[in-house]
Order: C-alpha cells, then structure tokens, then sequence
C-alpha cells in the first residue's frame, strides 16, 4: 500500500506539526493548515488579499532544482522566498516538505 502524504508545518510558537493528506483533499494548503492545526490564517479566504497565510518553504526533498520548487501553484508568486498558502495546491508536489508559517498575527 502506498504510504500516505505529509506535509510538516511548523506553527507561530514552532510546533512542528506533521499532517497527513489526500490529494486534492483541500483547496490549497491554507485550508488543510485552518482544518488541521486552526491557526488564524487566511482572512480574505484565498482570494490571496490579505496576506496573513505567507509561509517559507524550510525543506524540500525535491530542492536539486534551484530554479524550481516543483510546487503547483493557483497563481504563481512574486517571489519563492515567501509564499501564500492559499495559492499552493495540495497534491503530491508537496509531499515531505515543511514549510513555516511566517504570520505574526
Ligand atoms: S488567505 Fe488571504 S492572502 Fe492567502
């Protein structure tokens, strides 16, 4: 049997958080981080307005790519240094990867 996804997300007070999913289970990872850990991210709902869900990709298993994250996104970032949650899509990409959440709400 194939081994669940995961995605490890290291909360505001760095509590390491591992988080098992399906496919498409969610929207986007902010959804999946409100679901599961309830932090309080996400005030525009997604419409990627309000930027309370950044969060930093801290490990990648897939990072030999520098120019890529391999990360599918709603709508592509600005930047890959920080990310909204609300515009990565939850699918196999991200599987074992940790990202931080950078909001200090
Ligand atoms: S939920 Fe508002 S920018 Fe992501």
């Amino acid at each position: 049997m194939k081994n669940p996804l995961q995605v490890t997300i290291i909360d505001s007070f760095k509590e390491v958080h591992k988080i098992n999913f399906k496919r498409y289970e969610y929207p986007n990872l902010m959804e999946l981080i409100i679901d599961n850990y309830c932090e309080e991210i996400g005030d525009c709902g997604g419409r990627g307005m309000c930027k309370t869900c950044f969060v930093k990709l801290v490990k990648n298993p897939n990072k030999e790519d520098k120019d890529s994250l391999k990360i599918n996104f709603t709508q592509d970032p600005n930047t890959m240094d920080y990310l909204l949650a609300c515009q990565i899509i939850v699918d196999d990409c991200i599987n074992e990867m940790t990202f931080k959440i950078l909001n200090d709400n």
